[in-house]
Order: structure tokens, then sequence, then C-alpha cells
């Protein structure tokens, strides 16, 4: 049998802690707290099974609309796990990185950001990337306007922007389009994650809640990509 084909860049829609919580009676906040643990262990998961870059959605430029209450306990957490650890990941050779509007996000989280960047910057075991207060649209509209301006000053030809010119400005610059993108909770939409990036990503939709994702469903999104065909467009065969 052929080695099975692991896909260099997996892209997460961590989606589904609240109906966790809630088929427990247990308030959401309980859910994101299980939410935070799989998330260590799909950082290890992909490490152990080979995966190089992983980008996991963990709050969109929409959840700024949930109530206060909801957004506060989130940031709390965040913190929490940015602070207890970095230092773990650091030891397992993992870079962190973030994307997104951290314009939104409150000063002490964004230096806790910047440090934990900077610590892990040389590591090259496995990329995490981690989208916080991140929308495709707005990237897309951020790189747009930096164009936009480099045209105004004449520091960029309109007729020389492509799409390698495009992808550049985007957060995700140095990064790999996602081989594949995993949404669990059972809802098949994209939500606004890497509009651009995914022309071309496998999706593959999952029924289990974000806190009960472990390895063996690492594995079985795996496989389900190993038995896909891609194609770019082109005829194969
Ligand atoms: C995903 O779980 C976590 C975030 C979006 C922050 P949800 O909070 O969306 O959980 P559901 O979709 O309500 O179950
Ligand atoms: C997408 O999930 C965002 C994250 C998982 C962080 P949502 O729960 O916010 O998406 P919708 O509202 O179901 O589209
Ligand atoms: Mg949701």
């Amino acid at each position: 049998m052929s080695q099975p084909t692991i896909p260099r860049h997996v892209a997460i829609i961590m989606d589904g802690n609240g109906r966790w919580a809630k088929a427990r009676g247990l308030p959401r906040v309980a859910g994101h707290r299980r939410g935070a643990e799989a998330v260590r262990n799909a950082v290890e998961s992909a490490a152990a099974l080979g995966v190089r870059y992983l980008t996991l959605f963990g709050f969109s430029s929409e959840n700024w609309r949930r109530p206060a209450d909801e957004v506060s306990d989130l940031m709390g957490l965040l913190r929490h796990y940015l602070r207890s650890e970095i230092a773990e990941m650091h030891g397992k050779g993992v870079r962190v990185r973030i994307i997104g509007d951290r314009a939104r996000l409150p000063a002490d989280i964004v230096k806790l950001i910047e440090g934990a960047e900077e610590t892990t910057r040389a590591n090259t075991r496995l990329d995490l990337i981690v989208a916080l207060s991140y929308g495709g649209r707005d990237e897309i509209v951020a790189a747009a306007r930096a164009l936009a301006e480099a045209a105004r000053t004449g520091a960029i030809d309109p007729a020389a922007i492509d799409e390698e010119t495009f992808a550049r400005h985007l957060l995700t610059a140095d990064i790999p389009d996602p081989d594949l993108l995993v949404r669990t909770s059972g809802e098949k939409r994209i939500s606004n994650f890497l509009l651009w990036q995914c022309a071309y990503t496998e999706f593959v939709f999952l029924d289990v809640l974000w806190p009960d994702f472990g390895r063996r469903e690492f594995e079985a999104a795996l496989a389900e990509f190993g038995r896909r065909e891609r194609r770019y467009g082109a005829v194969v065969g």
C-alpha cells in the first residue's frame, strides 16, 4: 500500500463549544474551556501526524457581536492560554503566529501575542497559526487598501498587480494555502475564514462538536483527505 498523503497545511474551524455545553446543561463558557483543551490536543496530534502548518479559527471578526459576557469569557481564556501554554509549545518546537485585527484585541493580549511570536520565531516543527479577531473579507479589503495606497504613491504599477502580489499583502503572506479545511459541529459553511486561501482547499465537515475533537477525529479527517483527488481545474487521467 502506498503511504497516505499527509496535508502540509490543515485549517480548522473549531465550532460547537456552545452546543457541547448546552447538551450538558452547562454555561457556554464551560464549552469554551473544554474547547481550549481540545486545542492543546489538536496541536499535539498535528505535530505527531506530520502536519507542518496548523491554522485554527479561534475568534472571528463577527464574534465581537456576541454578548459582552461571552466575549469577556473568551478573552479571559485566551489570556490564560497564552500565559500557560507558550512555554510548552516552545519546548515542542512549535512556532506560534496570530492573524487577525489586533487593534480590536485588549492591549495586554496583544503584548502576550507579541511575546509568544518572538519567543517561538525560530521553531520549525509546526507552525501554529491562530486566527483571532479574524475575518477573510477584512483581510482582503486591507490588502486592497495597501495596494491602492502603494499605487497612489507610485510605489507599484497597478498593471503589475497579480495574484502573487496580492497574496503577499495578506496576513498569510509566507504561509502556504491550506490543503485541508476541517469544520466541526456539523455546520457546512466557511463563516468568513481564509476566503482567498481556500480556493483549492479540500473541505471536510465533521458532526463532532469541537470539545470532543481528539486524535481519532483528526486521523479520520486526514484519512478522508487521502481519498480525495485534487485537480486544480485540470483534467486528470
Ligand atoms: C466555537 O463554538 C467557538 C467560537 C466561535 C468562539 P461556538 O461558540 O460557536 O459554539 P456553538 O456554535 O454555539 O455551538
Ligand atoms: C466560526 O464559528 C468562528 C469560529 C469558530 C471562531 P461561528 O460559530 O462564529 O460561525 P457561524 O455563526 O455558525 O457561521
Ligand atoms: Mg458556532
